[in-house]
């Protein structure tokens, strides 16, 4: 069983390339999230569970991500009273999660009290904000009264999240750059819509190779499709592994 708290951080090298490389297990069933985690078993170690899993399979499925010796993301995106968010921290943590997701836009007293409930655990899971959607725009946020473009308001809310506790940030390739420089080499930066050479884009705006991500400061990065959706998954998983284990 991996520790949980495998080093998926910029801080400490060389770093195992397999704890650079998440996959998205975005399917609809157990079934099929576990049918795909057995053939990435002993290439990956790292999985991310997101909502349409989590909904469809529920805590059994952390569960049973763990048990086979996957580290779990559960990418749930927590957006609530701070009270809530430390209760779902604390749940979330029972349940062998890893690395966790809430929204930077719930505040700082939001953010705080997630970083304390992650503290409060034994084995506490690493919390990494989501700024702004990518898919918001300009437009988009203007609608909810942002009157900050995209990348000024992902700065800002980066650096209330960093100031409140919280140990990372999912961002995209487009805006890893210059919070690995605003925010130094201690950030945990996770990037999706990671595309290898060749692969199919899918409905993915702004994509980069892997390589391309971890050299612009990627601390990780979140795969789905070009993994889940290969001929061969495990093929697949290790032609990316090799790809940036040269960073590594
Ligand atoms: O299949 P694909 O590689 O595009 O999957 C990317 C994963 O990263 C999905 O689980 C998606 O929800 C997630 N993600 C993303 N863009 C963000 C945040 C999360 O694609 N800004």
């Amino acid at each position: 069983m991996i520790a949980p708290k495998t080093s998926l951080s910029q801080e400490k090298k060389p770093i195992d390339p397999r704890d650079r490389l998440i996959v998205a297990l975005d399917v609809p069933t157990a079934s099929q999230a576990l049918e795909l985690a057995g053939q990435l078993r002993g290439i990956c170690r790292w999985v991310k569970v997101g909502l349409e899993l989590y909904l469809a399979a529920g805590n059994g499925i952390v569960e049973a991500l763990t048990d086979q010796g996957f580290s779990v993301f559960l990418d749930l995106k927590f957006h609530d009273i701070p009270n809530t968010v430390a209760g779902a921290v604390r749940s979330a943590a029972s349940l062998g999660a890893s690395l966790l997701t809430v929204h930077a836009a719930g505040g700082p007293a939001m953010l705080a009290a997630a970083a304390e409930a992650a503290a409060g655990v034994a084995g506490p899971p690493r919390l990494l904000a989501v700024t702004v959607l990518t898919s918001m725009d300009t437009a988009q946020l203007e609608a909810i009264g942002v009157g900050a473009s995209s990348s000024e308001q992902v700065l800002r809310l980066a650096q209330l999240a960093r100031n409140c506790g919280i140990d990372g940030l999912v961002c995209s390739a487009d805006e890893v750059g210059l919070l690995r420089q605003q925010l130094g080499p201690d950030a945990m930066l996770v990037t999706p819509g990671i595309r290898p050479a060749g692969a199919e884009v899918g409905d993915q705006k702004r994509v980069a190779t892997p390589m391309t991500a971890i050299r612009a400061g990627a601390s990780a990065l979140v795969v789905g499709r070009p993994i889940t959706q290969a001929a061969d998954p495990a093929k697949a998983a290790a032609a990316i592994l090799a790809e940036i284990a040269p960073a590594s």
